[in-house]
């Protein structure tokens, strides 16, 4: 039975949500009058807001997440035949990127209580075909392979980090995309920590790697479009993607950054509810993001009779969801299929919670409160709910 609409039920039904602060109109507006619609100087201008954000030289804005990964990995030089480490456990984007660039993915396990890869699996999965490792960073939580990065140095393996749920997350020493020890991939999709409304960006770790990702975002054109448009000319040089970012989107990322504290508290704020409601229940494990330092992008939780527990809610009316089914089981991704049981296991329990910059600390725990009534009805009934 759907429990009746409430102010609490109501923002609660949404898994996720685009977080909006109202300054975006006018700059989207604004954008629209200046009759530049696509890559133009406000790309530019949120290119460098970004780059002064994280603390960095550099950064290059494009279309989505997934050209940013795409974009990195072939600015990495990877191609046909080459090898990309990569969890199983991750948006079916990250493997996207890989396959289009011509290499396959060797699928490797998660820490279950993170949902991210370890350094050991990262060595123990190293082949003479290995060019790229890509830690996905699950939740926001940054992905620490300190303790292989001289074992990759060594044999030229390059770290393409998919931070597509972590701008604004933390490392030990820096925020992700600062410690330039990687090429760092960001989505600025809809419902991420920042959004454009949709976009990406990736960040450079040399001013030659940066160069290569603009002739990259525009088909191959090795002049930047200030130049272009002054020139009777151009020069396609290399292979290239369309990849750019459109001002008016550039415009939503920079009024976004503005606010950026007032969502990063908010996320914050929510998650640390969850974790003390959720800490009362029996049997539902929270997927840890080590909060401290992360900006949470999801509330990820393991729940046993996750099919049931997620009828029940989702009866009710909470936004639940599963993020994200595993990739070495899909047909597409089949020719690279490893057996992975810890990846099955989790990907059998793992339930996302309605997260997202309207909700209040009422409404987590309406949502905890139903999760809990759920989770003990199917434990005391399992053969009823599965009917
Ligand atoms: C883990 C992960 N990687 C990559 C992407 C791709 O980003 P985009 O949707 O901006 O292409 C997403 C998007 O949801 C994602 O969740």
């Amino acid at each position: 039975m759907t429990t009746a609409p409430s102010s609490t039920a109501a923002a609660a039904r949404s898994n996720a949500r685009p977080f909006l602060h109202g300054t975006e109109f006018a700059a989207a507006a604004d954008a629209m009058r200046e009759g530049q619609y696509g890559h133009g100087v406000l790309t530019e201008l949120f290119e460098q807001d970004v780059a002064r954000f994280l603390g960095v030289p550099d950064v290059v804005a494009v279309s989505s997440g997934t050209m940013a990964l795409h974009i990195a990995l072939l600015a990495a030089g990877i191609g046909p035949g080459d090898e990309v480490i990569v969890p199983s456990q991750t948006f079916a984007a990250t493997i996207q990127a890989i396959v289009a660039c011509g290499a396959h993915p060797r699928f490797i396990e998660i820490n279950p209580d993170t949902l991210c890869i370890e350094s050991q699996s990262v060595l123990e999965a190293i082949t003479s075909d290995t060019r790229a490792v890509m830690p996905v960073l699950f939740g926001g939580r940054a992905v620490d392979l300190n303790a292989v990065h001289d074992v990759l140095g060594e044999r030229d393996i390059t770290v393409i980090e998919d931070a597509a749920h972590a701008f604004g997350s933390y490392t030990a020493t820096a925020r992700v995309g600062a410690t330039r020890t990687a090429l760092t991939c960001f989505s600025f999709g809809p419902i991420k920590n920042l959004t454009c409304l949709e976009g990406g960006a990736l960040v450079p770790r040399t001013a030659h790697e940066a160069d290569i990702a603009r002739q990259l975002r525009l088909l191959g054109i090795n002049q930047p479009q200030s130049e272009r448009i002054s020139t009777t000319s151009y020069t396609v040089g290399a292979f290239g993607l369309r990849g750019t970012m459109s001002s008016i989107h550039a415009a939503v990322g920079s009024a976004q950054l503005d606010q950026f504290p007032l969502i990063e508290a908010k996320r914050k704020n929510l998650w640390r509810a969850y974790a003390a409601g959720l800490r009362q229940l029996d049997g539902v494990a929270l997927v840890d993001l080590d909060v401290d330092r992360t900006v949470p992008f999801n509330c990820v939780v393991r729940v046993p009779h996750r099919d049931d527990v997620h009828r029940i809610l989702h009866q009710q009316g909470i936004g639940v969801g599963v993020h994200y089914p595993p990739n070495h089981l899909q047909p597409a991704f089949s020719p690279w299929y490893r057996s992975l049981p810890v990846t099955e296991t989790v990907a059998g329990e793992m339930l996302s919670l309605p997260f997202h910059p309207y909700m209040s600390i009422m409404d987590v725990q309406h949502v905890v409160a139903a999760l809990g009534r759920a989770v003990t009805k199917v434990r005391t009934d399992p053969a009823a709910e599965a009917s």
